[in-house]
C-alpha cells in the first residue's frame, strides 16, 4: 500500500503525519519547531521527526511516496522556495529541494493556510462547496482561497496571503511582521489579540485582565464572554477588521462559503455574530446573497491530512 507523509509546520511545534492512500490518517508525531536554531535547525528538526514517525529501513518507509509540507509564510511555490515569514526565520530557502535531500522522497510543499483549506474542502466545512475562502486566526494570519474546486495559487504562491492585507488605517496601524503597516494580522491574529490586550492594561484600562502575569488570546476571548467591556471591546476589533476583510475578498471572489478557523476562531458566536454584522453591512446584497460565514470543522489534524493531500488530489 501506499503511504504519504504530510507536516504541519507552524511557530512553536511540527506536526507531521502517516496517511494512507484514501487520506486517512494512521498515526501522528509532535515536536518542537525551535524557531530560534533559524532555519537550519527548523528542516533539521522535520526531518527528524518525519524519521520518527516513519522509521526509515522498515517497510512502511518504503511504501511513503511523498511529503507534503504546509509552510507558514511568502512562498514561491513553482520553485519551492520560502523567500520569508513573518513568524518565522526563513530568507530565500529552497526548502522543497533540501527536504528532498534529507528525505530522499518526492516533496510537495504549499501554504499552511492553502493546505488546511484543501482539507477543509476535501473533508469539513468546505466539503461539497466548489467557491469557498478559507481564513485561519493563530499566531499569524492565514487565507486559502478554493474556485471551482481548486487551491488558487496565483503568479507564485501569494494569491491569499489575507493576513497581510492592508486594511487598518494609517493613522491606527502598526507594523507587521512581514514589514508592512496595517495588516489584518496585526489585529485579528492572537499576536494581535495580546498585544491590544497588554497595551490596554499598560494603559491602566480596568480589566480582569490586568491580574494576570501572561495573558492569551484565550483569556482575552473568555474576558469578553464573561463579560468584560475591555476585551469586548478587544475581540469586536479584531472581527471588525476580519469582516471588513471578507467584504474586500467577496467583491473580488464572490466566494459561497467563508471558513474560519484557528484558534481565534473558537472565540464561538459572539465572535461570529460581529463578523457577519460587519460583513453584511459593508458588501453589496448580490455579493452577499446566500453567502455563508462559517467555523472549520477539521480540528489540529487539517494541516497534516491538508499536506499529505498535496500528493493525493491536488
Ligand atoms: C503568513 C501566512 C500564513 C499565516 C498563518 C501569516 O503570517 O504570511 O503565510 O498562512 O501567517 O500561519
Ligand atoms: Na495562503
Ligand atoms: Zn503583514
Amino acid at each position: 500500500e501506499t503511504l504519504y507523509v504530510g507536516v504541519d509546520l507552524g511557530g512553536t511545534t511540527i506536526k507531521v503525519g502517516l496517511c494512507t492512500a484514501a487520506g486517512d490518517l494512521l498515526r501522528t508525531y509532535e515536536g518542537a519547531t525551535e524557531a530560534a536554531g533559524g532555519s537550519d535547525a527548523i528542516l533539521s528538526n522535520i526531518e527528524a521527526y518525519v524519521k520518527l514517525l516513519v522509521p526509515p529501513g522498515t517497510p512502511e518507509w518504503d511504501a511513503v511516496a511523498g511529503v507534503g509540507i504546509g509552510v507558514p509564510g511568502f512562498l514561491d511555490i513553482p520553485a519551492g522556495i520560502v523567500n520569508s515569514s513573518p513568524n518565522l526565520p526563513f530568507k530565500d530557502v529552497p526548502l522543497t529541494q533540501i527536504m528532498q535531500e534529507k528525505l530522499g522522497k518526492p516533496v510537495k510543499m504549499n501554504n499552511d493556510a492553502n493546505v488546511a483549506a484543501l482539507g477543509e474542502s476535501w473533508g469539513g466545512a468546505g466539503r461539497g462547496v466548489a467557491n469557498c475562502v478559507c481564513y485561519t486566526l493563530g499566531t499569524g494570519v492565514g487565507g486559502g482561497i478554493i474556485l471551482n474546486n481548486r487551491l488558487i495559487e496565483g503568479f507564485k504562491g501569494m494569491a491569499g496571503e489575507l493576513g497581510h492585507l492592508s486594511i487598518v488605517p494609517d493613522l491606527e496601524a502598526i507594523q507587521c511582521g512581514c514589514g508592512m503597516m496595517g495588516c489584518l494580522e496585526t489585529v485579528s491574529s492572537a499576536t494581535g489579540i495580546i498585544r491590544m490586550a497588554r497595551d490596554a492594561v499598560e494603559r491602566g484600562d480596568k480589566t480582569p485582565l490586568a491580574l494576570l502575569e501572561e495573558i492569551t488570546a484565550k483569556d482575552v476571548l473568555d474576558a469578553a464572554k464573561e463579560g468584560d467591556e475591555v476585551a469586548q471591546r478587544i475581540v469586536s476589533r479584531a472581527a471588525y477588521y476580519l469582516g471588513k476583510s471578507l467584504a474586500a475578498v467577496a467583491i473580488v471572489l464572490n466566494p459561497q462559503r467563508f471558513i474560519i478557523g484557528g484558534g481565534v476562531s473558537k472565540a464561538g458566536e459572539f465572535f461570529f455574530a460581529q463578523i457577519r454584522e460587519v460583513f453584511n453591512k459593508l458588501t453589496p446584497g448580490n455579493a452577499k446573497d446566500g453567502v455563508e460565514i462559517v467555523a472549520a470543522e477539521l480540528g489540529n489534524n487539517a494541516g497534516v491530512v491538508g499536506a499529505a493531500g498535496l500528493f493525493l488530489r491536488a
